[in-house]
């Protein structure tokens, strides 16, 4: 089946999850879009009264459009069930994200939140994450600083770039994207990179997600 296909199908799924009255974490890529349309067209057909907290400003667009009520992280106390994409999933549910730049927000929702749920389309489960890439956010004051720093450990950093310009996060942010291949410890990575001065958070997403829906040519499978 067609990827854009799978990732409507998991979309769709996903928003079967969420009852009325919840307080629910809205992720962002092209997956989770389609899990945001399919919420909006729940919202409007069913009455379904739910409050969204978004993790990018692309994604409080799109749900406000389809008439969904948006709150600021700190205006809730908590968040049900966090709905998101990922990259890369491994067996053991480690996970990359950041492919659309907004794993700061990602994180902060998914930390906020009681239930975590991916939905990704079956091309993302890997054996060992690490092809993707890891996506790092860095402040841009001294950035150059930590891009070489990256290079002299073998990261092979590369400027995520928006045209001719750096990329910049929903916070103003740089994203490095620095590539190592399949890792082998990821929490030791992980601990590295947000070691680093200058580094915001990275899109390691380790220990941070209950259930995985896999989207299947044979239909929506869900990993626990
Ligand atoms: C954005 C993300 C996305 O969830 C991830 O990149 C997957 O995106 P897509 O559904 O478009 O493949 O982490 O920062």
């Amino acid at each position: 089946m067609d990827q854009n296909k799978l990732k409507a199908q998991v979309g769709k799924e996903a928003v079967k999850y969420i009852d009325d009255g919840m307080i629910v974490g809205l992720g962002t890529g092209s997956t989770v879009r389609y899990m945001v349309d399919a919420l909006g067209e729940r919202v409007q057909k069913e009455g379904l009264n739910i409050v969204g907290v978004t993790t990018s400003n692309r994604t409080t667009k799109q749900a406000e459009s389809l008439g969904i009520t948006i709150k600021d992280i700190d205006d809730v106390d908590h968040i049900d069930v966090c709905i998101d994409g990922a990259d890369e999933v491994d067996d053991d549910f480690n996970g990359i994200k950041g492919g659309g730049g907004a794993l700061l927000w990602e994180k902060i929702v998914n930390n906020a939140s009681t239930k975590k749920i991916w939905i990704v389309d079956q091309s993302k489960l890997v054996p060992r994450i690490g092809d993707f890439g890891v996506p790092v956010e860095v402040i841009p004051f001294g950035a150059q600083h930590v891009f070489n720093a990256f290079e002299k450990k073998g990261y092979n950093p590369q400027w995520r770039m928006d045209g001719d310009q750096k990329y910049r996060t929903d916070e103003n942010n740089f994203i490095i994207d620095i590539k190592v291949g399949q890792i082998q410890d990821p929490h030791a990575l992980a601990e590295d990179l947000i070691h680093t001065v200058g580094v915001v958070e990275h899109g390691l997403f380790l220990n941070r997600v209950d259930d995985v829906i896999v989207g299947r040519d044979n239909g929506p499978e869900v990993l626990h």
